[in-house]
């Protein structure tokens, strides 16, 4: 790109993928609160929607390796530079370590078999395989160690997007430099 702005495709995936991540970690958040017959619906949802990330991810790490990011503006701080590398190379990490670890958590549950997985109620999905047919203390303690990744890289997603999400309004609002417009489709150039 030339203009200072990432490509739609790049923008697409950004927006898409957070959207995701807001209604999954949302559904987390409320499935404790509802009743027993909107529990299965919405945890079901959630492994839907993650899977779907999942897929995304891959295309998108495919998609930034072919296409290279406009640059940083140069009036940015070096520790600037830095500090948002880090953090945009974690949640690059995280996009694929919170939907692997909570299917392979899933694949451990020990009725998974009984339980099949639909994507979105309409597309059979498997479980793996591997983790399926380990015998059943070792699968408790798989579901356990993997669950327990899920929820402590919940908690790392929701540090780094908010530290993700200051730096962006920081730039935008404190510096007052077009930083949203970036990640945003446009016509004017915004270098
Ligand atoms: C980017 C994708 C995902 C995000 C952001 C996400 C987020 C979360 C969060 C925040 C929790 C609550 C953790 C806690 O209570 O400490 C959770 C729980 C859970 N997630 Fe995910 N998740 C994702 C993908 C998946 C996938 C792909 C599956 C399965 C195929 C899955 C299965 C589960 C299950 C079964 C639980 C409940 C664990 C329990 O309370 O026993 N998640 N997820």
């Amino acid at each position: 790109m030339t203009d200072g702005r990432y490509t739609r495709i790049a923008m697409l995936f950004h927006w898409v993928i957070a959207a995701g991540i807001v209604a999954n970690v949302t559904l987390a958040w409320v499935w404790p609160y509802l009743g027993d017959s909107s529990v299965r619906p919405a945890i079901d949802t959630h492994k839907s929607i993650g899977i779907t990330i999942l897929g995304l991810a891959i295309l998108r790490v495919l998609w930034r390796l072919t296409h290279v990011p406009p640059a940083f503006p140069t009036r940015y701080q070096d520790w600037e530079r830095r500090v948002s590398g880090i953090v945009h190379g974690a949640l690059y990490l995280l996009i694929f370590v919170m939907p692997l670890s909570g299917w392979i958590m899933d694949s451990a549950y020990k009725d998974a078999a009984t339980h099949p997985m639909a994507l979105f109620g309409l597309v059979p999905w498997p479980r793996i395989g591997a983790v399926m047919a380990l015998d059943p203390a070792t699968k408790l303690r798989v579901h356990d160690l993997f669950g327990a990744t899920h929820s402590y890289a919940a908690w790392a997603l929701y540090a780094l997007v908010g530290l993700h999400v200051a730096g962006a309004l920081k730039h935008q609002f404190v510096d007052r430099h077009r930083e949203l417009q970036r990640m945003w489709p446009g016509r004017e150039p915004i270098l």
